[in-house]
């Protein structure tokens, strides 16, 4: 076959392939156009998922007559006067993005530029294009999108439900809204409702945004992030380890206003939290780095959502230290005013306090205590839990159980001082463990129920369970569906014990419905696996005898990772007789 230069919508139509994966990608695109054009306030309306419709209007600069015709042909931009790639201060700079929706949708801009004697509209549908007619509009831009993939009806195979890429959607706009917190911002969403994002400048309108997009408790759950060297500032706010989440999808970067989602930054993150969480909790964040735009290079993602620094071990280092030192600092002062610890301190002349407030994150030090504890207790010294036995020596690492206090706590004695066990999310982490043992052996032991359980569910839930049906069985869930509305439980969980049924498949049915997001399966089963723990678990308030206790200190000894609950909270604390000395002031 000879070679062609290929037709100019056939050109688009791959171009397109790269820029607009799905509708939340044509939001992204046009929000950043309304923002470049110096908007205060960028409205954004769906409808069907942003397939049917998305519409984007702004109170920005507006375009000529020229500038419109010209906008919407590939390679066409304002934004590099200069043709200068090397320090890009705009959102926007390929020319790619209008004549990208353009050939996979129905496009359709309305604009107005203050030099014109009124505003212009031009059509482009499936790439083909119209010519600028006068229309009506006050000032400003409307971008409406129609029939996202009419043109390219492979893509529209890929895309997922309706409320998926309305999920989707919200989420760029919360990613832009938090870059950006000086332009107002709405989001509608049709019957899945609206969101604001009022704007407001310098520090309150930054703090009011972090509020709006991360929930107004993480304000109280963060620390803030501030560091500066050498013209590369880091700040922002991170979460407390005991306020991790599940998943990343609450890490918001942004770097000189572009939000991104960048792998160097990304991992910097997870490495200034070190071990305070585990691998499968994710805390949440706000960083911002400010850098000179001529350190970092815009153009190397089809999405523009990834970077390239030019010095990539500086901005990692900076943003590791800024973070690990708002940890250390916030930790210092939970210390400071955490009663008891904080007289350890003043008595033990500065010494590292022993006993964790219950509140608190972790301390630094922690780990150290982790994993000398796993390595005194090696699986094989307790392989079995033991129910009731002779009554167990104080040489074993977490002692003999020798009280239970607020039904809550364990206080046992151990060769060198005492340990304080937090029953429930002890529990919580052995149930957990076992479940993954069960499931990466045979699958888990289940228990068949007499009297099968009916679990009335939202329907989309109720779908979304069953689909998953197979993995649940073998976590040793059997179900099947029982009418639209319901699913009806014929085994449990044997390690489970006695449990409130309803509420964990209702919890499960939710946790399930939220999947789409996850693709992986061995994450969607770690999900599962720490819901059911949750609800296995002995809860707090539950009185326990002292074979009882026993029988957790051994499990925990012989179980890996039982030093922290699933949630990355310490479930034990230990008192050294020496740190007790300290305290009444006898050292
Ligand atoms: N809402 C808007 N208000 C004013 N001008 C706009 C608006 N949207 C687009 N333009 C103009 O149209 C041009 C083309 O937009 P388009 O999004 O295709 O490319 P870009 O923003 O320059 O680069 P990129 O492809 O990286 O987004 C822009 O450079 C800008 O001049
Ligand atoms: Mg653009």
């Amino acid at each position: 076959m000879p070679v062609r230069r290929l037709p100019e919508t056939v050109q688009n139509r791959i171009a397109a392939g790269e820029v607009v994966e799905r509708p939340a990608s044509v939001v992204k695109e046009l929000v950043e156009n309304a923002i470049d054009a110096g908007a205060r306030r960028v409205a954004v309306e769906i409808e069907g998922g942003g397939v049917d419709l998305i519409r984007v209007t702004d109170d920005g600069a507006g375009m000529t007559r020229e500038d419109l015709a010209l906008a919407v042909e590939r390679h066409a931009t304002s934004k590099l006067p200069g043709d200068d790639l090397d320090a890009i201060a705009t959102l926007g700079f390929r020319g790619e993005a209008l004549p990208s929706i353009g050939a996979v949708a129905r496009l359709a801009i309305t604009t107005r530029h203050a030099g014109e004697p009124h505003a212009w509209e031009l059509a482009v549908s499936g790439g083909v294009k119209g010519e600028p007619r006068p229309a009506a509009l006050a000032r400003g831009t409307r971008v409406e999108v129609r029939d996202l993939f009419f043109a390219t009806p492979a893509r529209l195979k890929f895309l997922k439900t309706e409320r998926t890429e309305a999920g989707a959607v919200a989420e760029i706009v919360e990613r832009l809204a938090l870059a950006r917190p000086d332009v107002r911002l709405t989001l509608r969403m049709g019957a899945r409702g609206e969101r604001a994002f009022p704007g407001g400048e310098g520090e309150a309108g930054g703090r009011a945004r972090l509020a709006a997009v991360l929930g107004a408790e993480a304000l109280g759950d963060g620390i803030e992030v501030s560091a500066e060297r050498e013209g590369l500032a880091v700040t922002g706010l991170v979460g407390r380890p005991a306020a991790s989440r599940a998943t990343a999808r609450e890490q918001y970067l942004v770097v000189n206003g572009r939000p991104v989602r960048d792998r160097l930054l990304l991992g910097a993150l997870r490495a200034a939290y070190g071990d305070l969480l585990p691998r499968d909790r994710f805390p949440f964040a706000a960083l911002f780095v400010a850098v000179d735009p001529a350190e970092v290079d815009v153009n190397v993602h089809p999405a523009k959502t990834e970077v390239r620094f030019r010095e990539p071990a500086r901005v990692r280092a900076l943003v590791v230290s800024a973070v690990r030192d708002a940890l250390a600092r916030d930790m210092a002062g939970a210390q400071a005013t955490a009663g008891l610890a904080a007289r350890a301190v003043a008595l033990g002349g500065g010494g590292r306090p022993a006993l964790f407030p219950r509140a608190a994150p972790p301390r630094p030090g922690f780990a150290e205590r982790q994993a000398a504890f796993e390595r005194m207790a090696p699986a094989a010294r307790a392989p079995e839990p033991v129910a009731a036995g002779p009554e167990p020596e104080p040489e074993f690492p977490l002692g003999a159980a020798r009280a239970q206090l607020h039904a809550t706590y364990i206080v046992a004695e151990t060769a060198d001082g005492l340990v304080v066990v937090d029953q429930h999310a002890a529990h919580e982490r052995l149930v957990y463990e076992r479940l993954k043992r069960g499931l990466s052996e045979n699958g888990v032991a289940r228990q068949i129920l007499l009297i099968p359980e009916v679990v009335p569910l939202p329907p989309r839930e109720a779908e979304a369970l069953l689909a998953e049906a197979g993995e649940l069985a073998r976590m040793g869930l059997v179900l099947e569906g029982f009418g639209p509305g319901a699913v009806c439980v014929r085994e449990a969980p044997a390690m489970l014990g006695e449990v409130d049924l309803q509420r964990l498949v209702k919890d499960l049915a939710a946790e399930v419905a939220d999947f789409e997001r996850e693709v992986s399966l061995e994450g969607r089963l770690w999900r599962v696996a720490s819901r059911m723990a949750c609800h296995g678990s002995v809860r707090a308030g539950r009185v326990l005898k002292l074979p009882e206790m026993n029988a957790l200190l051994r499990e925990m000894e012989a179980t890996p990772n039982s030093a922290t609950c699933n949630h990355g909270r310490p479930t034990f604390v230990r008192l050294g007789l020496a740190e007790i000395e300290k305290l009444f002031g006898r050292r």
